[in-house]
């Protein structure tokens, strides 16, 4: 072997190494491009559906009018229910006030998950005096569901102004997000993303925020799913006692 042999050799192994690493590199984002591809074809988009999955569904009365905000009351009293975003899952709509029912307007929070630390923000009210806001109906401790889970007006003299759930008496802030109060949870509602329309003066729900509903792998699984090309979800009324 000459010396100039020898003197290259060092040189070749290097190019070699980083022409591997250039192929390896390629094959990587090919896969990637083709995974990504097999994923979306593997889950259906939901019709309506925002980019993140979620259906967006105008809320509306039994009637099948849509929700006005005169048809919502401010520290309602009784249990205002809808479901998304499956059909399965029932959510709470509230219009919170102060005291002397005036609306508040809520703002967004920094809402912690004691359970694992980490944070997520809410996102605060809608409508035309910000305080319409909504989260799941299903606790986050072990899944009971309204009435024992229900909202107690800020004039209730034994949970004011809270979430509270009979069953072992986890308590949450609507005000903040459905932030944890009390436990046994180690978990906020999940909060639901509301949009509102002042022109029409109409609402609809468009996303979720921090944990997941209690009991499903995922929000947009282990449940009844809308029919396809569902456009609304209905908001029904019932008495809290
Ligand atoms: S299920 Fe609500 S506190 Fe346990």
């Amino acid at each position: 072997m000459s010396s100039r042999d020898s003197s290259e050799e060092p040189e070749d192994e290097g190019r070699r190494t980083f022409l591997k690493f250039l192929g390896a590199l390629g094959v990587a984002a090919v896969s990637v491009g083709v995974l990504r591809g097999a994923v979306q074809n593997i889950i259906p988009r939901v019709q309506g559906s925002s980019s993140s999955g979620y259906p967006t569904l105008q809320l509306v009365l039994s009637s099948g009018s849509p929700v006005k905000t005169s048809d919502l009351v401010v520290n309602n009293p009784k249990i205002v229910l809808f479901n998304y975003p499956l059909l399965s899952d029932p959510n709470f709509l509230l219009r919170l006030g102060d005291s002397s029912n005036r609306d508040v307007a809520i703002d967004p929070a920094t809402v912690k998950i004691p359970e694992t630390g980490k944070t997520f923000t809410s996102p605060g009210g809608v409508g035309p005096y910000r305080s319409v806001v909504a989260s799941s109906a299903i606790c986050e401790h072990l899944g009971c569901k309204p009435p024992q889970l229900r909202f107690h007006p800020p004039s209730d003299s034994s949970f004011p102004g809270k979430l509270h759930c009979d069953c072992h008496g986890s308590t949450y802030d609507p005000y903040r997000g459905f932030a944890v109060v009390t436990g046994p949870t180690h978990k906020p509602q999940p909060n639901i993303v509301l949009k509102y329309d002042s022109s029409a003066d109409t609402y609809s729900v468009v996303s979720m925020v921090g944990p997941t509903i209690f009991g499903q792998p995922s929000n947009l699984s282990g449940g009844t799913p809308f029919p396809s090309g569902a456009k609304s979800t209905t908001v029904t009324i019932q008495e809290a006692a």
